[in-house]
């Protein structure tokens, strides 16, 4: 802090400060806003980031994100004793059945049981009835009779309903995620009748008080199984795609995992202890209350009835989401919203930054835009749910990227930059103020220069985070504006597909992978292999109104399912469903950063940006 007063102390000319405006909302686009779909909690640990992020380019330690662990303590050690416990014999990831996998409202399905009855959630029982027959758990997971009971998923179900059972008697305020998991979408409220008081309709967002910790503990034991064993946990419609790849990823790749995970999280509060606690006021909301309207205009609860109603998500999402909950509920939101709360507080340095709060029917405009921005994840985000997630033991995910992207960068500079750990409703904060203060200045015929420098000095002198980020941009540009200038144009390009067919090949090799992607083409095509983009050629350039819109940009984050590199099938997972696409579809053809064709590129007419890339780890 001292030092970026020092240096600033004087008149700043007015380029060099738009230059840094600019830069960073491109990078904030390119590398991070990533959707609607980035550790480290103070400047020092910053600046160590920066400085060990030296050495040969794809070297892993350059773009590992710095996870804190947290050990845990008092009840959660608790907690994870009887989970353990229940879990004893679950060895290895699991598999799954090819049959369950399908978009699934399991929301919905749940509460087609009648919780309110306090029904008993003992294996044999009604409960079950659904799961066992069209999710084959009796044939598969019979502890006697079932074909495949010996595997992991099989036993990580009954393990989850033991741990679930034991937990509810021991711990009788309940999981800490039950706020989280009280809802009215499905025929049946989600908990027992009695314990929870009436819903304030009267109130937006709706709250109802918990009177009984275990309201809920039933249908969170049937959320959870339900969306891994159909791997379709879906952010709905909010922006929280880059958060809940992970859980795409661990439903698919190990389920018993993600089942034991899960449990986990909803009643502990977090899913591992290699991340930072999450913000407690994520433990106080209600998602599940919020009325949404489905696909036949009917609204859940049926009471309600609205308008006005504003996705979080990008275009893309929000097309998806229509007829889904503005924000995912259960194990979907305890996931998406822990890991990205425990994020923001890490690399933000504090949970009193503006909250991840709950979007709402008739919600004013301004409320929607702001989450939007704070579910985005940058590049450093995905490292981090990467690390945190998917290989909690070694944190060795790393980022890869096309190198030509770096300019006149060096490589360790470049990724410094472009997997800077942005903590996005900062970055737009900082971006919004450069430009809004310069035009301001200029029209009232002020000093622009002194004016920016005003508003930044004011602005960093609360916020550690933006003066240690501008502080970065000084240093590796050697303190010479007029270098720094060329950011502007070289971030503006990281946000269009460059990905190549060397990267694309070790991508595959990889246990698990991440997308950066444009999401335009998921929203309609893709849907079946034999409509896989990209068999009709490259998807761009397409006529978008008027226009030729020439190339793609990156605006979210996927899993990557698999590759099937001889069939030329590559099966991306994303909104808790599949697209497909082939090699040209991907990669397209090699373009300028315009979509001008260029053999050269680097940028390209498909729709990858960058990957991250992991193995699985079990804590
Ligand atoms: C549920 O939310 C209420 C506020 O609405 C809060 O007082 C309570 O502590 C929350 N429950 C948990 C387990 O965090």
């Amino acid at each position: 802090m001292a030092a970026f007063h020092g240096s600033f102390g004087f008149a700043v000319p007015f380029s060099f400060l738009l230059a840094v405006a600019f830069s960073i909302l491109s990078a904030a686009q390119a590398t991070g806003p990533s959707s609607t779909c980035d550790e480290v909690d103070d400047a020092a640990s910053l600046m160590h980031l920066r400085q060990t992020n030296g050495g040969s380019f794809g070297a892993k330690a350059s773009e590992k994100a710095q996870v804190l662990s947290q050990p845990p303590g008092g009840d959660e050690a608790a907690i994870l004793q009887v989970i353990d416990e229940a879990f004893e014999d679950v060895k290895g990831p699991g598999s799954f059945l090819q049959s369950n996998v399908h978009e699934d409202d399991s929301w919905q399905i749940c509460g087609g049981i009648n919780w309110p009855s306090n029904p008993s959630i003992a294996p044999g029982t009604t409960i079950y009835r659904d799961m066992e027959e069209f999710l084959g758990i009796t044939q598969y997971c019979d502890p006697n009779t079932g074909s495949a009971r010996d595997d992991a998923t099989c036993k990580a179900i009954y393990a989850a309903q033991r741990a679930i059972f034991e937990l509810a008697g021991q711990f009788p305020q309940g999981p800490k995620f039950v706020n989280a998991s009280i809802t009215a979408w499905g025929n049946h409220p989600s908990y027992i009748d009695g314990s929870v008081g009436p819903v304030a309709k009267d109130s937006m967002p709706p709250v109802a008080p918990i009177l009984n910790g275990n309201a809920a503990s039933g249908w969170i034991l049937c959320d959870i199984v339900r969306t891994v064993l159909t791997q379709s946990a879906d952010q709905a419609g909010s922006g929280v795609c880059g958060w809940v790849a992970p859980l795409g990823a661990l439903s698919r790749r190990a389920p018993a995992q993600a089942i034991r995970m899960l449990v986990r999280l909803m009643w502990s509060g977090r899913a591992s202890s290699q991340m930072s606690q999450p913000c407690p006021y994520i433990y106080d909301q209600q998602p599940g209350l919020v009325p949404y309207e489905d696909n036949q205009n009917r609204w859940h609860p049926s009471w309600f009835s609205g308008s006005d109603v504003h996705c979080s998500g990008n275009a893309a999402d929000c097309q998806v989401a229509i007829g889904s909950p503005l924000q995912p509920a259960g194990a979907t939101f305890a996931f998406t919203q822990s890991l990205l709360s425990s994020f923001r507080a890490s690399v933000g340095g504090s949970c009193d930054l503006h909250p991840a709060q709950l979007n709402y029917p008739g919600a004013p405009k301004s409320l929607p835009e702001s989450i939007t921005t704070v579910q985005g994840q940058g590049n450093y985000g995905s490292l981090y749910a990467c690390n945190t997630m998917i290989d909690p033991v070694n944190q060795a995910c790393k980022l890869v990227v096309n190198t030509e992207l770096r300019g006149s960068l060096s490589s360790a500079d470049f990724m410094t930059l472009f997997a800077y750990p942005s903590e996005p409703l900062q970055m737009k904060q900082f971006s919004t103020v450069c430009k809004d203060t310069a035009a301001r200045a200029e029209a009232n015929g002020e000093n622009i220069g002194q004016a920016v420098s005003e508003a930044i000095k004011q602005l960093a002198a609360s916020s550690t985070w933006i003066a240690t980020y501008f502080k970065t941009i000084m240093d590796i540009y050697g303190g010479d504006m007029q270098k720094a200038l060329t950011l502007i144009s070289l971030s503006d390009t990281w946000g269009t597909p460059s990905f190549t067919e060397d990267l694309l090949a070790s991508v595959c090799k990889a246990d698990v992978a991440f997308f950066s992607i444009d999401a335009e083409p998921m929203q309609n095509q893709g849907f079946t292999p034999e409509s896989a983009v990209g068999r009709a050629g490259p998807y761009y350039p397409r006529p978008d109104g008027k226009e030729v819109k020439k190339v793609g940009k990156c605006d979210h984050a996927v899993f990557l399912e698999s590759c099937d590199q001889e069939s030329d099938l590559y099966t991306i997972w994303t909104w808790g469903s599949r697209r497909y696409f082939t090699k040209l579809g991907l990669l397209g053809t090699p373009a300028t950063d315009a979509g001008d064709p260029n053999p050269a590129g680097p940028f390209n007419t498909g729709v990858l940006c960058s990957a991250t890339l992991g193995s699985l780890s079990v804590p």
